[in-house]
């Protein structure tokens, strides 16, 4: 038998999906954390045994000895994918023989790096070649994963790895970026190149009757990091940007901040079909004492830290979200 759960975020990216990885990966036993979509334009930072790790391709399943696979949904730069198997190696983490590409994942060339660092400032991509990767499997003219001879040694077949054993299995599927910057539902042509729902999880060859508990996650006030102008007026989304530490893993720019708009979170749960929700970073919202959202398009304030959670478990549950599912968290390690 093999079950999955999945892990989506539910706004632009750097919602602390690492972290519910890590949580998860801790409470359940998983055979394998499967990487669902794009490239090396995401970030991870990780702390492991007091040593910090920043990730681009490789999934939190390496740190924890589990089975860590960078499925067909994603685009590899076999530069970068070598160098962060070596630099795990070098800190003390076993990357080989713990981390493999599907055979059939496409790999973002340096010519593709070259044109999205000419050409993605438009939309403020990362510069790391996704879209053009995304681009060419699409047209047909990209190269796969396995035709690749330094990345041999990370092959798999996925069809194999799922479905030829007899061992029950069970994946968490983490995915990288968010619903708003989804090549579907994000706000285009702001968006990245690959899916960042639920359906993009699917697509690595996960039968839809497979999957158990969608975990979303989401913060307590929205960042985005791109070319579009997101942040409102107003001194506090800077004190809010300061005392969230909001800065870009991958790119270092400054994250644009903005309070939770109820009307993409209602849409990501719901197209997600999430059955659990983390709000992270309620304490930095608590540091600089501010509590609201964007309700109809308008910013609306809570008097305080109560209201606006009992305002957030009161929708969430209206979408079928059980209460004892709904976590507020406070803490980089701990959901
Ligand atoms: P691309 O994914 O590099 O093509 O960039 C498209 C948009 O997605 C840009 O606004 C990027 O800043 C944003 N983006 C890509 N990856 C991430 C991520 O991991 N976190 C947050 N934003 C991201
Ligand atoms: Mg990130």
């Amino acid at each position: 038998m093999l079950t999955a759960d999945v892990i989506v975020d539910l706004q632009y990216g750097d919602c602390g999906k690492g972290k519910v990885a890590h949580h998860l990966v801790h409470t359940k036993k998983y055979t394998h954390v499967l990487r669902y979509n794009g490239g090396c334009n995401a970030g991870h930072t990780i702390f492991h045994k007091g040593v910090r790790f920043v990730t681009h391709h490789i999934p939190a399943g390496v740190f924890f000895g589990v089975k860590s696979i960078i499925g067909p949904g994603c685009v590899v730069d076999p530069d970068q994918f070598l160098r962060e198997v070596a630099m795990l190696e070098e800190g003390g983490v076993r990357a080989k023989g713990t981390v493999f590409i599907a055979h059939n994942a496409h790999v973002i060339t340096r010519a593709h790096k070259a044109e999205d660092a000419k050409k993605g400032g438009k939309i403020g991509t990362t510069g790391q070649g996704n879209g053009p990767a995304y681009r060419d499997k699409y047209g047909r003219t990209g190269v796969r994963a396995a035709d690749v001879p330094a990345l041999k040694p990370y092959i798999i077949d996925l069809y194999d790895e799922w479905f030829s054993g007899t061992k029950s299995l069970k994946i968490l599927a983490e995915g990288a970026q968010g619903f708003g910057l989804d090549i579907d539902w994000g706000d285009y042509p702001f968006v990245t190149s690959s899916h960042c729902t639920v359906a993009g999880a699917l697509l690595n060859g996960l039968p839809a009757s497979s999957i158990r508990q969608v975990w979303g996650v989401a913060k307590m006030y929205e960042t985005y990091v791109g070319a579009k102008k997101f942040q409102p007026k107003g001194k506090i989304f800077e004190r809010i940007a300061e005392a969230g530490e909001e800065f870009g893993a991958t790119t270092g720019r400054p994250r644009q901040c903005n309070w939770i708009d109820m009307r993409l979170l209602e849409h990501a749960v719901r197209i997600n079909g999430v059955t659990h929700i983390v709000f992270s970073k309620v304490d930095i919202l608590r540091a600089v004492g501010a509590w609201a959202v964007v309700e109809k398009g308008k910013p609306m304030a809570f008097k305080g830290e109560k209201e606006m959670k009992a305002f957030l478990t009161k929708r969430l549950t209206a979408l079928g979200i059980a209460k004892k599912n709904i976590f507020f968290s406070e803490s980089k390690e701990r959901i």
